[in-house]
């Protein structure tokens, strides 16, 4: 594999054990060029289309940034966001310093993002969680490193509606060496209508601690 994201994995999980990764002016300066979008705590944008990141995992920030850069994300055919970030990802430091950066985002703490879409009902969004997504993205939603799914609670509700759709409509993990985004695709495929997508939502805001 290319970009050796799995020796980046494997030195995150390694400084996960070891505490080795401590918060530093250095990460923040990593981190600068990116809080034009992403805004100062991570808390996300909705004016820039630019999403919370400080309530991921850091082992989901590094393959995500590895997408954005080997063009497997925000490709040909993908969003306008998305091809925003891939040409972004032309801001970030060498790989030996993006594990630092990685969890200097997930360090960072802002309050939840505010509601901005008409709320779904979250009982029945919960039932289809149960049925469709909780086996990967686990019951609350928060996430399985295991089988790279990322955590959704605390991401933003715009945000959510905006991947559910790119991945319905093929903008979104449909590069044939995106094998997770591949399977995502399909899961999103399966939710019926924008009523249950905005359901599941619903379930999902209310999952955020
Ligand atoms: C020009 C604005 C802009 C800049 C600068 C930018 N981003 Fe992004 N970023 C975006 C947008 C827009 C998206 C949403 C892409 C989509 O909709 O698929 C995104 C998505 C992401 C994601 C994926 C989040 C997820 O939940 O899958 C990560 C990780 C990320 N950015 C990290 C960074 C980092 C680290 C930097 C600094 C090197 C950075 N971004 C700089 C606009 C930006
Ligand atoms: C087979 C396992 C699996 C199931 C089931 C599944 N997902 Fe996912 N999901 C993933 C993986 C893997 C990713 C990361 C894709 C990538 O790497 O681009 C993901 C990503 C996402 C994202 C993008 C998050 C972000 O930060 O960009 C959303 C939103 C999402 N899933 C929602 C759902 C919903 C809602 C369901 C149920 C309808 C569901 N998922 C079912 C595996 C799954």
């Amino acid at each position: 594999m290319p970009f050796s994201i799995l020796t980046l994995i494997a030195i995150v999980l390694a400084g996960v054990t070891q505490g080795a990764f401590a918060e530093g002016p250095d990460a923040a300066a990593l981190y600068a060029p990116c809080a034009a979008c992403h805004g100062a705590a991570a808390e996300g944008n909705v004016a820039l289309q630019a999403p919370r990141l400080n309530h991921l995992r850091p082992v989901y920030i590094l393959t995500q940034l590895d997408k954005f850069h080997r063009g497997i994300r925000g490709g040909e055919g993908a969003s306008v966001a998305a091809q925003q970030m891939a040409v972004s990802s032309g801001l970030l430091p060498s790989a030996d310093h993006l594990p630092d950066l990685a969890f200097y985002i997930t360090e960072l703490k802002s309050g939840p993002s505010l509601a901005t879409l008409e709320a779904g009902n979250a009982a029945a969004g919960g039932k289809t969680f149960m049925q469709l997504c909780g086996a990967c993205h686990g019951m609350t939603a928060a996430g399985n490193v295991a089988l790279n799914a990322p955590r959704l609670a605390g991401a933003d509700d715009w945000y959510l509606r905006a991947q559910l759709h790119a991945f319905r409509e093929g903008q979104r993990g449909q590069h044939r060496e995106d094998r997770s985004g591949r399977q995502m695709r399909n899961m999103a495929a399966m939710l019926s209508d924008e009523q249950s997508i905005l359901d599941v939502i619903a379930y999902i805001r209310n999952q955020a601690e």
